[in-house]
């Protein structure tokens, strides 16, 4: 197999010490967790896959920016810098800060809920984004292409949606009770797949032809832009910053996580194309909910650091380096026989655990099993994106199927390298081979929503 790499775009200036601790220890603290990795504290982890979320590190740049943040209520001097990077980079007229994307998608989504039934049409919600929809009394349906099911076959764009399905989706429901069109990009919980130009293209002539607002959910903008460069015909010698703009310019508003391609540790942002209405409108809400428009939930310096890193996360050294960890990371367990949704995608490697552990039913969480017994193996914390995460169904209450019972190895910026890469390989490996001992799990604390954070459980039998 392909070991080679090439070696990290920076080096180290600062450590922040990990440890393993024992095995019993970890049977002991997973237990006490409920079964529930989220409940463990980061110092009980060796190497931390649960998220790419925030978890990444800053540049020198970004520290020394920090020093530079005006922390004024109103007006600040940070908010103008951040702001002129933003509207460079999407090319839009209106911006304000989040004090994350989430923040960003509950000032935002239900203002373009208008009555009841309605419905946002997605590639794939992100879970959060799902939760506002439901919150804001609308439903999120996702409409992605069959492809992205087939996790074992290669398909450059596994995150497109299906552009049939979209279009029978608007006449189905009336174009009057579909509130938006969310392009998620990269599609996160189908693997962190990347949506093709053409796919995003046609995604939002479709919408154009029926007056609906197109958004972009862009908290891995940039590796999609990446994607594109690298798999879609034409876009070789275009920069990621080029691909970017030509994305932005088929959506009318752009929601960001900053915790991923933002390279910060926390921040989220709403830009708006040139609806000043909507502007105007969400400025009133963003003042309750998040904070005064200059400011939005951040905080002076966090706004100088995400400036620099919005800025940081479009070079293409960083880029490539990054897309190869999560190649190196899937190639390795390709090669041992582990089932991963393929080819690879931004910002994780995927574990397909329906073909993992096919004897445990969906209902009772086969990739939260395999990730517990990864914790157990290697001290290594992965994330279930699956039928636990997906919850139950708002009408029947049933747990919700899905073919995508996934493990995600989620690879922090510019955080672990190749060697800790090799740790984690290791680890699903010798899982891989006592898949057959893996047992499913049932509730023993069960929260009606976002159940996945805070649900705790035990093993059967
Ligand atoms: N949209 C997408 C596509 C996301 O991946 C996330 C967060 C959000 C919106 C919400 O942003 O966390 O800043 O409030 N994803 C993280 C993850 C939590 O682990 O994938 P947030």
């Amino acid at each position: 197999m392909k070991k080679s790499y090439k070696a990290e775009p920076y080096r180290i200036k600062m450590v922040e010490p990990i440890r393993e601790i024992s095995k019993d220890k970890r049977i002991e603290l997973l237990e006490n967790a409920g079964y529930n990795p989220f409940a463990l504290r980061s110092e009980d982890v060796y190497i931390d896959l649960l998220t790419d979320s925030g978890t990444g590190a800053m540049s020198h740049e970004q520290w020394a920016a920090l020093m530079r943040g005006d922390e004024a209520y109103a007006g600040s001097r940070s908010f103008y810098r951040l702001e002129s990077v933003v509207k460079h980079i999407t090319g839009y007229d209106y911006f304000i800060p989040a004090h994350q994307g989430r923040g960003a998608e509950q000032v935002v989504l239900p203002k373009l809920v208008k009555h009841d039934n309605m419905a946002f049409i997605s590639n794939m919600h992100f879970d959060t984004t799902r939760a506002h929809v439901e919150i804001a009394g609308a439903r999120a349906i996702d409409c992605t292409i069959d492809e992205c099911f087939k996790t074992g076959e290669y398909h450059p764009f596994k995150g497109n949606f299906h552009l049939d399905k979209l279009r029978a989706l608007i006449d189905e429901r009336g174009k009057e009770n579909i509130a938006g069109i969310i392009m998620t990009i990269t599609n996160n919980s189908a693997g962190g797949q990347p949506v093709s130009m053409a796919n995003l293209r046609a995604t939002a002539a479709i919408a154009r032809e029926y007056g609906l607002p197109v958004l972009i959910d862009g908290a891995r903008y940039a590796e999609n832009a990446w994607f594109v460069k690298q798999r879609e015909q034409g876009y070789k010698d275009k920069s990621i910053l080029e691909i970017a703009r030509e994305t932005f310019e088929l959506a009318d508003i752009f929601l960001m996580s900053a915790k991923k391609d933002g390279l910060s540790n926390m921040g989220g942002i709403i830009a708006i194309r040139n609806d000043k209405e909507l502007y105007r409108e969400v400025q009133g809400t963003v003042v309750p909910m998040e904070g005064f428009p200059t400011y939005g939930g951040m905080s002076g310096r966090d706004m100088e650091a995400l400036a620099v890193g919005l800025q940081e996360a479009l070079d293409e050294d960083y880029l490539t380096h990054r897309m190869d960890q999560v190649r190196y990371l899937g190639e390795r367990l390709k090669e041992a026989g582990v089932p991963i949704q393929y080819p690879t995608g931004g910002h994780a490697v995927f574990v397909d655990c329906k073909a993992f552990a096919p004897h445990i039913p969906f209902d009772q969480f086969p990739a939260q099993s395999v990730v517990n017994a990864l914790y157990l193996e290697s001290g290594v914390r992965a994330v279930e994106i699956g039928s636990l995460l997906l919850g139950r169904d708002p009408d029947t209450k049933a747990n919700i199927d899905t073919p995508l019972q996934l493990m995600r190895l989620t690879i922090p910026r510019r955080t672990y390298t190749y060697a800790h890469l090799d740790v984690v390989a290791e680890g699903v490996i010798n899982v891989y081979k006592k898949r057959k001992t893996l047992r499913g799990l049932r509730f023993t604390y069960e929260p009606k929503i976002l159940r996945h954070f805070t649900a705790k459980m035990e093993p059967i039998g």
